[in-house]
């Protein structure tokens, strides 16, 4: 069989482990060749493909990003863009498709499935968002990044006895802005799942310095005000329709220096979250991911998707993690707030 591979969406660390483990399980193992797509959904639509043997891939595992490239395509807002997709697969000789990648990606997937395509997923994204797997990879290497930026901003916190705001990633789930925040000991963590009350996090602010004479909080860029207590801006869309984000740090920051008095400086973490070499963790399941995703196409069970539960990799249907969000309920967050202040 030969395998084509593309990976979509925002990168993270552990996509070139995934490559690594399909390329090397399928050529190993199972006797089959691959084929890599450029640029995510992009690659198929403009037949750019390079070959991928098992050389190829050898030295991958620490490696950040992607080597295949990324973007955020999606054929199905482009006029003939699903036919073009399944012609050119045919066209490069591709039997099944492994598509690496997050919600968006994987959605296009899950459709693609139904006009018969042979995919498989590998479920990808710094957000650990998606559904039907208890970790995405990536998601463990931009919460040890960010975990060490608000070490560091602590120290400077407590020299100039500020508040420090850090905005991290996180459109609609607050995952990487709760578990920074709690393993960087914050003294507030602001999360899309549940709307802050910009006074209520003023007090834990003037909490913070009346103990510690400063305070670093961890603020998701997707978190939102409620309603009436602050305003906030939006940014235009992508091909997903999801809004750019971005400001919400800035707009913490002005309003908690305005409500407390304390010298206020905002943080953004940005894209920094996404680069780099993946954790152990992250090189772990990625393998792991890829390994199974390849022996999936082996024994042709399309349409599903290679997923962590506990501590082993099982193939569960692509519908099962595209359907909703996974995120932050009450329950774990108000168990962080205990820390708050
Ligand atoms: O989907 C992953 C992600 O990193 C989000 O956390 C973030 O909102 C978005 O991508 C940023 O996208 P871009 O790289 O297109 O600015």
């Amino acid at each position: 069989m030969r395998i084509g591979l593309l990976t979509g969406g925002g990168d993270c660390p552990g996509l070139n482990a995934v490559i690594r483990a399909v390329v090397t399980t399928a050529a190993v193992e199972h006797g089959n060749t691959a084929v890599g797509f450029l640029d995510g959904w992009r690659g198929v639509l403009e037949n750019r493909s390079r070959p991928l043997s098992p050389h190829d891939v050898r030295n991958l595992l620490p490696v950040g990003g992607t080597i295949l490239g990324s973007s955020r395509t999606n054929p199905f807002t482009i006029d003939g863009g699903p036919e073009r997709i399944v012609a050119n697969l045919g066209a490069a000789g591709v039997d099944a498709l492994v598509a690496i990648g997050g919600e968006d990606t994987l959605g296009v997937a899950t459709k693609l499935v139904e006009r018969g395509v042979h995919v498989v997923g590998v479920p990808k994204t710094i957000d650990n968002d998606l559904s039907a797997t208890d970790y995405t990879f990536g998601y463990d290497s931009a919460v040890s990044v960010a975990t060490e930026a608000v070490d560091r901003l602590h120290t400077t916190a407590r020299s100039h006895h500020r508040t420090l705001v850090v905005e991290v990633m996180g459109r609609h789930a607050g995952w990487i802005a709760l578990r920074t925040g709690i393993a960087g000991s914050a003294t507030a963590i602001l999360i899309p799942e549940v709307p802050f009350d910009i006074a209520a996090v003023a007090d834990q602010v003037r909490s913070a310095h009346a103990s510690d004479g400063y305070a670093v909080l961890v603020v998701a860029e997707g978190a939102t005000p409620a309603e009436g207590s602050m305003s906030l801006r939006t940014g235009s869309k992508d091909a997903f329709g999801h809004v750019q984000l971005g400001g919400v740090g800035e707009a913490v920051a002005a309003e908690l220096e305005r409500q407390t008095g304390f010298e206020t400086r905002a943080v953004v973490l940005g894209h920094v979250q996404r680069g780099g070499s993946p954790t152990p963790f992250d090189r772990w399941l990625g393998t792991k991911l890829g390994v199974v995703a390849a022996q999936a196409v082996a024994d042709e069970d399309w349409g599903m998707m290679t997923a962590l539960r506990g501590t082993q990799v099982v193939r569960v249907p692509l519908s099962e993690a595209t359907g909703t969000l996974k995120i932050v309920d009450n329950a774990e967050y108000a168990e962080a707030g205990l820390f708050f202040g």
